[in-house]
């Protein structure tokens, strides 16, 4: 029987048709061969016959090459459950067969004290509408239709409207019709039905006319269609819905959650239980896994879904927290604004990877994929559940009390954490001040961060709601308070040691006109380069102050003309970010409210990175020879930087320029069938036509010399997945 899973997840995950027959043997057939490299650094590519040495260039330490050199280990058989669930979940919930839990997906929360319980969720009655449009208040959450108390989204009354499941229906009963989607103030009307003022911002003719966007087929008023799995101009084509991994291609997805086909079980159903015969899929296959497996093994856990899934489906927007979506006609496409996106796009890269088990007993690692950044946002405040410990306080306070709640939901379930004291697991922090917040109790875990700030630190971001220094305390539901409770303080963000400085994620379009990508490198005619908040609007420890400096003294001093030093945000500095950073020579890397990812957009352009933040190590800086490519200036120095930066000799300028080359691919993403097959497309297109409209280098060659090779290998998924292999013996 044919593999039909495997070409329905093929096509759920990549781009689908012909884009996916690129591939850099097409390349080579093009005739890249042909071109002359004048200098030893590109004259082999980057594939799987090139050297240890050039695969693990400017690496620090061993753990390259003994990734590389390990002996594979055999492949056993996947253990498989068959734990029951009590009262088969109701019918609702997904059963858990490792340890007879529960998956439930979102549901109308029913409060379990007193005060929850008195409070009338979302503002709604019993048949779902809003108990006055004239009132204001929790307007994040405010329907001027027919709400869905399942994930607090609100849709069309009327014609165009939805149908909520029949009275006495189950939980978890789908709508008997989904309807148009009506989101926000910004798609209501302005008035109730009675006519008073109500908080909508369209009029009601626009809403509920007889041309009205929830009663006509042709509304004079289209509300754009944002919402995960609907599209068109009506919101009204059925797509898929982002799940990670998307269900194995053995169940549904319901906005984040997974519905699994009987006798699969799994958050993303990728496993038969044991008393079925599963049927003919992937992961029965499993081809990569088929003879023998490499380190490091990691087992990636099955969470509660209020830490994971239900903050998917929870999101409203689909571009929210995901770094990939649906659109017409179901074709993927990359998610390229959500600058967490490093979240959901880990998680999935885990659960395809070849380096995954379902062998607790045999794995490595233990990766815990919450969401607690898409809790922060969108998540906190749009509905008036969930919330941590506490309804309202700083978002930061939820942040650490999900993580501190999902650390003692898998100790209370697994034995796994108690076995080396939590020292095996991994988790990844991505939000602004990374894992400055978090909950001593996970300190002894792997973090992978943006953030890389090392020694003593109190929170510094501008954003007050992510202030982690303040305490908060509630009479009742936290009584000696928040730091005490949880206790989030005398641990460093990151340790240099133990931790990782992941890369953010930036989509291929985002360096688009990078020699990373195959284009001839161009001449650099700016000195130093940044594009992006200077701080106009912020509170003076925004950034610490050094975006803020370097633009004043830039605009005061006309360094553009003078030095050619372009500082500023899009006004100041029009044009295209990806071209701009393509022929610049420095690149400011700065804070913003934690991490900015400018490392990475200074690496993938080649331009040389320069850290100007004390104490705060840039992506992979502690595996990496950094010095050799990167610039580091204390802050105190800002006043003198572009002195600082003509000071250094050309040859060296030249050098760096030629070892980011040799390293640079290791800051992009490319692990999942999308974005795998996003970059051999880009990379086959630019054929090795070189600057001066010829086909061999230039005289004096301009670096980093253009890649070449396959733009999967050693990406920034390999590189995490490196890092932790020279890990497991600290870990054990
Ligand atoms: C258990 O619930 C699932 C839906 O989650 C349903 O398909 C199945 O028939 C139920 N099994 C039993 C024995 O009730
Ligand atoms: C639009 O639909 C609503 C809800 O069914 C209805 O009350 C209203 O009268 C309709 N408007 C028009 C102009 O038909
Ligand atoms: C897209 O997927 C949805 C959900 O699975 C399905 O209902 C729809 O028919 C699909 N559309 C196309 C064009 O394949
Ligand atoms: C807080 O964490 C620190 C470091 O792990 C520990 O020494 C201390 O006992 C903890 N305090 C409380 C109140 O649990
Ligand atoms: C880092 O690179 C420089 C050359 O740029 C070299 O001199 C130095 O030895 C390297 N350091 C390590 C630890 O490899």
């Amino acid at each position: 029987m044919a593999p039909l899973h495997v070409v329905v997840l093929l096509s759920l995950l990549s781009l689908g048709g012909t884009e996916r027959l690129h591939t850099a043997g097409d390349r080579d057939g093009k005739g890249v061969g042909a071109v002359r490299h004048p200098t030893s650094e590109r004259k082999h590519a980057l594939d799987q016959s090139a050297s240890i040495s050039l695969r693990c260039a400017m690496t620090v330490g061993g753990w390259c090459r003994d990734f590389l050199e390990q002996t594979k280990i055999k492949w056993m058989a996947p253990p498989r459950g068959d734990t029951p669930c009590p009262n088969n979940c109701s019918s609702v919930g997904r059963c858990n067969y490792d340890i007879g839990y529960c998956d439930c997906p979102s549901q109308r929360h029913v409060g379990s004290n007193a005060e929850e319980m008195a409070q009338p969720l979302s503002h709604i009655g019993p048949d779902m509408r809003d108990l006055d449009t004239s009132a204001y208040g929790n307007m994040y959450s405010r329907c001027a239709g027919i709400c869905d108390d399942d994930n607090a989204v609100c849709y069309c009354d009327g014609p165009f409207g939805r149908i909520p499941p029949a009275p006495g229906s189950p939980a978890g009963a789908p709508p008997l019709k989904v309807g148009r989607p009506l989101l926000t103030s910004y798609s209501s009307p302005d008035t109730t039905w009675s006519g008073q003022k109500s908080w909508g911002e369209r009029t009601r003719d626009e809403v509920y006319g007889e041309r009205g966007w929830c009663n006509s087929s042709t509304p004079v008023f289209n509300m754009p269609c944002i919402i995960d799995g609907l599209a068109g101009d009506l919101c009204d084509e059925p797509i898929e819905h982002m799940c990670p991994g998307q269900c194995s291609g053995q169940g549904v997805c319901n906005l984040g959650f997974c519905n699994c086909d009987p006798g699969y079980y799994g958050h993303d159903c990728a496993r038969p239980r044991a008393s079925v015969k599963p049927k003919p899929s992937r992961i029965l296959t499993q081809p990569w896994l088929a003879t023998a497996v490499i380190r490091p093994l990691i087992y990636v856990y099955d969470l509660e879904p209020l830490f994971q899934s239900k903050m998917l489906q929870m999101r409203i927007p689909s571009s929210w927290c995901v770094h990939r979506k649906y659109q017409s006609g179901n074709r993927s496409e990359l998610v390229s604004n959500w600058v967490y996106a490093a979240d959901t796009l880990l998680h999935e890269s885990l659960l395809l990877s070849e380096h995954r088990t379902f062998d607790p007993d045999e794995a490595d690692f233990f990766y815990v994929p919450h969401m607690a950044t898409c809790h922060a946002f969108p998540i906190n405040g749009w509905a008036d559940w969930p919330w941590f410990h506490l309804p309202g306080g700083p978002r930061v306070m939820h942040l650490s009390n999900i993580i501190l709640d999902t650390k003692r939901w898998i100790q209370a379930r697994y034995p796994f954490w108690d076995r080396r004291g939590g020292r095996d697991h991994v988790w990844l922090f991505t939000h602004d001040e990374g894992a400055c917040w978090v909950p001593n109790e996970v300190t002894p875990s792997v973090w992978l961060t943006h953030w890389g700030r090392m020694g003593p630190h109190t929170s510094n971001s501008a954003f007050l709601a992510d202030d982690y220094n303040h305490d908060v305390i509630h009479p009742t539901l936290l009584p000696k308070g928040w730091h005490a409770t949880t206790n989030i303080t005398g641990h460093v963000c990151y340790d240099p040691v133990k931790d990782l400085v992941v890369p953010s994620v930036k989509v291929p379009g985002h360096y688009q006109h990078s020699a990373l990508q195959g284009h001839p490198a161009k001449p650099r005619d700016k000195l130093f380069y940044f594009r992006g908040d200077v701080g106009k609007h912020r509170l003076t420890h925004y950034s610490r102050g050094v975006r803020q400096s370097i633009y004043k003294m830039a605009i005061d001093g006309g360094w553009g003309k003078t030095h050619g030093v372009w500082i500023g945000d899009s006004s100041d500095v029009p044009g295209d970010y990806s071209e701009h950073l393509a022929t610049s020579i420095f690149c400011l890397v700065a804070a913003g409210d934690g991490w900015s990812g400018r490392a990475e957009d200074a690496m993938l352009h080649g331009c040389i990175p320069v850290n100007i933040q004390d104490g705060v190590h840039t992506v992979f800086q502690s595996i990496l020879n950094y010095s050799s490519y990167g610039v580091t200036v204390a802050e105190k120095d800002v006043k003198d930087i572009v002195q600082i930066l003509k000071a250094i000799p050309e040859r060296q300028v030249h050098s760096m320029q030629a070892h980011i080359g040799r390293v640079w691919h290791r800051f992009r993403w490319a692990t999942t069938p999308l974005l795998e097959s996003e970059l051999r497309r880009r990379l086959g297109e630019h054929a090795p036509i070189l600057a001066d409209g010829t086909d061999h280098e230039p005289i004096t060659p301009l670096y980093p010399l253009p890649f070449r090779g396959d733009p999967t290998m050693d990406d920034a998924f390999d590189t995490v997945l490196q890092f932790l292999h020279s890990r497991i013996n600290a870990t054990r």
